[in-house]
């Protein structure tokens, strides 16, 4: 969700004549895209800043800019007050204000427009924000006061968005949300909302993320088996494998839940991958929890899981963390071991197979189910490929155009 506001926003200064740079002494502004879900994030936002002392000294007539969640949780206030410098703050809830903030420091825009860049992903690859915030009450996490409640974009306007990236050259969407298949637009539904962008001309990959399982039904089962544009991958968060953790972070599913929706989704859907989060160290979690969450692992067959150490986002004392930092950081340890082991067990698994690929090089692009591939050659950049798998190495596949 940053990657895709940071995306607006460069959007927006381009739309003013300014160009991207990697050197920072070259700067006329400086946009700090901040994180507040873990306190690392929040930490490194803030360290970011300070550093920042020193561009605005050497040009004091450079503009910084500090937005997204820590903005948010953080305030313009507090910031501004501890880091003079900084020119405009703009929380995640206001962030379609951020052009009033350019506004105010650089004019309008005077009309032009931008052409769609990918900062993040390849060029091919465009986001399409769908809903904002998230109406969920997930006892650990901080971005529902921070991005506030779930905010839906209209079907209309998302066609248009998608329609426009396409136009200037993307050639997969990956539509985007806190709680992305929560989606509805009156009466229309997520299932729906796919199957209308699915329908744009020039379109070779549809993507979304990330779902949550509370909000999957069957016509999405039956759209995922039927339409080869949309990914035949899921990145699915479970955040524990144990039923007792599942139900203090009011995740709203149990183990056999998630299981069985994977399983369903996976017999409609023959080879469909899954990715997922986890958090170690809940407070409370035994060690008992924490064997149900890695036998979760292999359980769930996930191709790769994002692993964090609980970190505590609220003032609520009961929250606080109470598993030790060295019996966090050997379950981590433990439980990224675990998701290594069976990546490769899963990525092993589809030598022999047929990969759909949509190709970024000649030599080189993604699977349906999200792998990287290689091939020797025969690839057509934005076009999509029938690839026999040959091997895997590391976290790619390699193997040869049909
Ligand atoms: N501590 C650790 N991890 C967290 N996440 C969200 N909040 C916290 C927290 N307080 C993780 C979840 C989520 C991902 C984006 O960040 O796993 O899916
Ligand atoms: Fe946070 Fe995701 Fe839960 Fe919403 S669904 S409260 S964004 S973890």
């Amino acid at each position: 969700m940053n990657e895709a506001d940071s995306e607006n926003i460069a959007a927006s200064f381009r739309r003013r004549g300014f160009e991207l740079t990697d050197e920072i002494k070259k700067a006329d502004a400086v946009v700090v895209n901040t994180c507040t879900v873990r306190q690392r994030a929040e930490d490194k936002a803030i360290s970011q800043i300070g550093r920042l002392r020193l561009w605005k000294e050497k040009r004091p007539e450079g503009k910084l800019f500090v937005v997204g969640c820590a903005a948010q949780k953080l305030g313009g206030k507090y910031l501004k007050n501890r880091f003079p410098f900084v020119d405009e703050v703009v929380g995640a809830k206001a962030i379609e204000d951020f052009e009033d903030a350019l506004i105010a420091q650089f004019g309008p825009d005077g009309g032009a427009e931008a052409a769609h860049q990918n900062m993040f992903r390849s060029p091919q690859t465009a986001y399409v924000t769908i809903m904002r915030g998230c109406s969920l009450k997930c006892s650990y996490c901080i971005v529902p006061a921070v991005r506030g409640p779930a905010v839906f974009l209209p079907a209309g306007e998302i066609l248009a968005d998608a329609a426009a990236k396409i136009k200037a050259g993307a050639k997969e969407i990956v539509l985007l949300g806190q709680t992305v298949n929560a989606w509805r637009g009156g009466k229309t539904t997520f299932s729906e909302l796919l199957n209308k962008v699915l329908a744009l001309p020039g379109l070779q990959r549809l993507r979304f993320m990330s779902p949550h399982p509370l909000y999957f039904d069957d016509s999405f089962t039956a759209l995922l088996a039927r339409e080869k544009k949309l990914a035949r991958y899921l990145h699915l968060p479970v955040q524990s494998g144990s039923d007792r953790i599942l139900k203090a972070m009011r995740r709203g599913y149990t183990r056999a839940q998630y299981l069985g929706l994977l399983k369903k989704l996976r017999a409609a859907v023959p080879g469909m991958t899954v990715s997922t989060d986890f958090i170690v160290g809940y407070p409370g979690e035994t060690e008992e929890d924490f064997n149900d969450t890695l036998s979760m692992v292999a359980e769930g067959g996930f191709t790769m899981a994002y692993c964090f150490k609980y970190s505590p986002r609220t003032d609520r004392p009961e929250m606080a963390a109470t598993i030790s930092g060295t019996v966090m950081k050997a379950r981590l340890e433990k439980l990224l071991a675990a998701v290594k082991k069976n990546s490769s067990l899963v990525l092993n698994e589809r030598i022999g197979k047929i990969e759909e690929v949509l190709f970024e090089t000649e030599t080189y692009g993604r699977t349906s189910g999200n792998f990287s591939l290689r091939v020797k050659a025969g690839g057509t950049p934005g076009k999509m490929a029938e690839v026999l798998v040959a091997g895997a190495e590391k976290n790619t596949l390699n193997g040869k155009v049909l």
